[in-house]
């Protein structure tokens, strides 16, 4: 949450900082603001609302500075204003902070500095940190009195954050810190960038330092030196990225959702490359179908898995589930990070802890993670924690969090709304449900064969789908102009799929929203519906698509313009939906992959006839990385 950049080098840093910001919108984007040193003094300016206020703004300010740092804010102590738009600075102006994260001690921090005589001009948390640093500048401590002066004013500061900070009487140097809030360094000619995310600096370098937890840096034109917090020097070295610059753009699409979406069958390809053996056959079974490089020991003796998430990537972890207790028998149950962290349940034996987050940065889901080695430290040998991560990001936070990740290669996200890294989700699970049972010979290996084969087929069928789908859903959308609520309706592997239908909906399109299991609707929900409220019913063939039929039933008796999403040949489908949109059959546990994507069709589709901001919704950030 919120995004931060610094430059220092040779170019002029307002729109290298500016362009960096609209890498990083998607963190945040109740206001923004830049503050550069020009003339030994700092200019800071800053606008409420979205980048482009910002911009217009610094239209009228052009100053040739070298040094900044910026920040898109997404609020959480104050208001949405200018006033508490970050750069934040010290009475006299001449230190300033970009925060992402939250300063917990900030109120007592406050009243001290007030008493000292600090003028405060914000209601945020961040602002105690330019005047401590401040303070701590009046003695300076030699030879680097900067960077001095930020390590003890950090040692001041209880929560979770990242800093970048300058300082007018420092002019060339940069100060950037990290406490479990993610910030990567850029390595330039002549030039260096902090940022919170790497797609603020990938078009100017691939060269990457990521911080870890505990470390500063200091930036200057010759270099960069990386501290830990009791000022030790650190060694160092960037690692080189394997992504491009067009990643992050746009490329046609008038939205980063729609094209993320389209991306899907390249998403499923990668991961199919990743994680199948394309040597395997069930007949010649000395090799492993699958290729996760996962020690054997995380799967021996397991009793339990438990599964920790939030959002869409709980939603996952939802099918996950099925997936692992259906075709592995291991009993699994997965948790809110949010909860979990407050009420987890007894600690079980042989137990393996899985935590889904695509960002890698979700606070929630880290700290539960930290929780659950926390507390099974020490612990006797079956107790011991076995944890395992599911990212997209496996540079981020999460990955030094847990010993073992899979990579779940959906590429760079852009849109706020989640779409190909659930499907790269899903894909992981699949290869860790058949690694598992290819290990304890829980399902056939002919079975274990078709279901490979069957995920072979799906970026075909995906791209069979798309198209067509598209083009009717453009066409329905027409008629959910005044609609205010949503049902979507699904069961047994697909009632995850309704969950994150009805999310996909709410979180873009601002229409209220329910998923539910399909056969609960009966007990209360069912009083919900009438001729205003659509329900889109996930009818894919398998054990329950007799069951969803006679559900759908149900709401038709009740009024409700009923939307199936079901292939498109079968005729009884036919006598009961008002729509259709079609999906090709497959083997129902492959079924979510298909089922998912012409809903998150609709909510775009929806969303962008209202003219909404499809990739940026209001009061959403891509990465949560508070509490
Ligand atoms: C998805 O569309 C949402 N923006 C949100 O629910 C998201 O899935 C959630 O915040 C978890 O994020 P993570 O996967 O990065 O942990």
């Amino acid at each position: 949450m919120c995004g931060i950049v610094g430059y220092i080098g040779t170019q002029a840093a307002t729109e290298v900082l500016l362009s960096g910001l609209e890498k990083l919108e998607y963190r945040g984007y109740d206001s923004a603001g830049i503050a550069t040193i020009w003339e030994d003094e700092i200019n800071c300016v800053r606008a409420k609302g979205k980048l482009y206020n910002l911009r217009s703004k610094l239209q009228q300010v052009e100053t040739p500075a070298q040094i900044g740092i910026g920040h898109t804010r997404w609020a959480t102590h104050g208001k949405p204003e200018e006033y508490n738009a970050h750069p934040h600075m010290d009475t006299a102006r001449r230190v300033a902070v970009v925060q992402n994260g939250i300063v917990e001690n900030y109120r007592e921090l406050r009243e001290q500095l007030k008493a000292q005589g600090c003028e405060f001009r914000s209601d945020t948390d961040t602002e105690v940190i330019p005047h401590l640093i401040a303070e701590f500048l009046k003695n300076p401590i030699s030879p680097s009195p900067f960077l001095h002066a930020v390590q003890k004013a950090v040692h001041k500061l209880k929560g979770a954050f990242a800093l970048v900070v300058i300082s007018a009487d420092y002019p060339d140097e940069l100060i950037v810190v990290r406490q479990q809030a993610p910030l990567v360094i850029g390595f330039g000619q002549g030039e260096f960038f902090c940022a919170s995310d790497t797609p603020a600096i990938v078009s100017h370098t691939r060269a990457v330092l990521p911080l870890e937890n505990g470390e500063m840096a200091r930036l200057t034109p010759l270099g960069v030196e990386v501290y830990n917090f009791v000022g030790e020097r650190l060694k160092k070295y960037p690692q080189i990225l394997n992504w491009n610059p067009i990643m992050v753009e746009k490329q046609g699409f008038k939205h980063f959702m729609l094209k993320e979406i389209y991306e899907q069958p390249g998403v499923v390809r990668a991961c199919l490359d990743a994680y199948f053996n394309p040597d395997w056959t069930e007949a010649n079974t000395t090799n492993s179908p699958v290729n996760l490089g996962l020690p054997e020991k995380l799967y021996t003796d397991l009793e339990q898995i438990q599964i920790v998430a939030c959002g869409t990537s709980w939603h996952a972890a939802l099918v996950g589930k099925y997936l692992l207790e259906q075709l592995a028998g291991i009993p699994t149950q997965v948790y809110y990070a949010s909860e979990f962290r407050y009420a987890p349940p007894p600690i079980t034996a042989n137990t393996l802890t899985i935590g889904v987050t695509q960002s890698g940065e979700t606070a929630d889901t880290l700290a539960a993670l930290a929780m659950e080695k926390e507390r099974r430290h020490g612990k006797e040998e079956k107790y011991q924690t076995r944890l395992l991560g599911i990212t997209n990001r496996p540079e981020s936070t999460l990955g030094h969090t847990v010993s073992h990740i899979i990579n779940t290669h959906a590429g760079m996200e852009i849109g706020v709304a989640a779409t190909k890294t659930f499907i790269a989700q899903l894909m992981a699970f699949y290869a860790l449900v058949l690694d598992i049972v290819s290990i304890r010979q829980t399902i056939s290996q002919e079975k274990v064969q078709e279901m490979i084969n069957g995920l072979r087929q799906i970026p075909r069928e995906i791209e069979a789908n798309l198209e067509s789908q598209e083009r009717y859903i453009e066409q329905l959308v027409h008629e959910f102009e005044e609609t205010q609520d949503f049902i979507f309706l699904g069961r047994g592997i697909n009632f995850p799929i309704a969950l994150e239908g009805a999310l996909k909906l709410k979180e873009i399109s601002y229409i209220h929203a329910e998923g539910y299991p399909a056969g609960e609707m009966k007990h209360g929900p069912i009083a919900l519906l009438d001729a205003k409220v659509p329900v889109v019913a996930i009818a894919m063939p398998g054990s329950v698509y007799e069951k969803v039929i006679s559900n759908a039933h149900e709401a038709k008796a009740r009024d409700s313009r009923l939307i199936g999403v079901t292939p498109v040949n079968n005729t009884e489908a036919g006598e009961i939906f008002d729509n259709i949109i079609p999906v090709s059959c497959v083997e129902e546990f492959l079924s979510p992959i298909l089922a998912v994507i012409p809903l998150q069709l609709l909510a775009y589709h929806i969303a962008a006839r209202r003219g909404l901001d499809v990739d940026q919704p209001r009061n959403l950030a891509k990465s949560v990385t508070v509490e």
